[in-house]
């Protein structure tokens, strides 16, 4: 993973994500208090990964459809979870968010995993979500101005967010990428008009010593900051973030690494 191009969307990087962060999206789920017999919808569901979780908390009677816009990646979640005990749940389907095949009121949960940074349109999104849900939609949601590498030094870390912000403002991608989605989300519930509407912040952490999936995972973070930051950074910051993520002397194997993020779970009733 080389530049800002790749969006933090591709199977490797989700698979490295998923396992670096399991243990915290395990309490995700479990806060969800999802039924036997719940009909759940996982927008924007990727290689099926939280799928698979929600199977096992509709168990027994509950449906989990998991429905993207790739189909790459929806052909490596059947294969995947072929001979899943749970297979016969889950369903998959390949097709666009902002308008979905699925009947009014079709599923008791739609749950949107890093999605809604993704959206052109967010209120679309929701009100799609919305409108597929019978009891409730859930997003859940990063934002890059809560992050700590740490021993990287306060002022470049500071910099390098204040800088990649800087970027993705003044230059925003195309196709859309919202690094600051999870602050919005609270107001974009609101406005599509759920009732009930919480947020839930998770602090993400991980520390020494990492397994291989977190490093790759971390890696390819710091990678994705430098490059999106990289028109508003001085050659010497450039240089001294790319020390620190260097594989043999920087700080990933350091005993007081430290790196955490602000995650959140916004759940609107319908
Ligand atoms: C960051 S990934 C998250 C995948 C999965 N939810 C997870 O957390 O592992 C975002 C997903 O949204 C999908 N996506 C992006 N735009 C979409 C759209 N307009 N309609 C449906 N899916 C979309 C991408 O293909 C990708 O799988």
């Amino acid at each position: 993973m080389t530049d800002r191009d790749l969006q933090l969307s591709t199977l490797p990087w989700l698979l490295d994500h998923h396992e670096a962060k399991y243990l915290d999206r395990r309490r995700m789920v479990d806060d969800l208090a999802l039924r036997p017999g719940d009909a759940v919808l996982d927008q924007g569901c990727g290689p099926g990964l939280w799928t698979s979780m929600f199977a096992e908390k509709v168990a027994p009677g509950g449906t989990v459809v998991g429905f993207d816009i790739s189909q790459e990646l929806i052909d490596y979640a059947v294969t995947h979870l072929t001979g899943h005990p749970l297979r016969n749940s889950m369903q998959f389907e390949v097709g666009t968010f902002e308008a979905t095949p699925f009947d009014d009121a079709a599923f008791d949960t739609v749950f949107l995993g890093n999605c809604c940074c993704y959206a052109a349109d967010l209120p679309v999104v929701l009100k799609e979500a919305k409108r597929v849900s019978r009891e409730r939609v859930v997003s859940k949601d990063f934002d890059d101005g809560a992050m700590i590498f740490y021993p990287v030094g306060e002022h470049l870390m500071a910099r390098m967010l204040e800088a990649a912000a800087r970027a993705v403002t003044e230059n925003p991608p195309e196709p859309p990428f919202d690094t600051f989605t999870a602050r919005k989300m609270h107001g974009a519930f609101r406005s599509v008009g759920f009732q009930q509407v919480t947020t839930r912040p998770y602090v993400v952490q991980m520390t020494y010593p990492l397994s291989a999936a977190a490093k790759r995972y971390l890696i390819a973070n710091a990678t994705w900051l430098a490059a999106t930051a990289e028109p508003y950074l001085s050659e010497q910051e450039r240089q001294q973030w790319e020390s620190a993520f260097d594989p043999v002397s920087g700080v990933l194997d350091r005993e007081d690494f430290y790196f955490c993020m602000m995650e959140t779970l916004t759940v609107g009733r319908v």
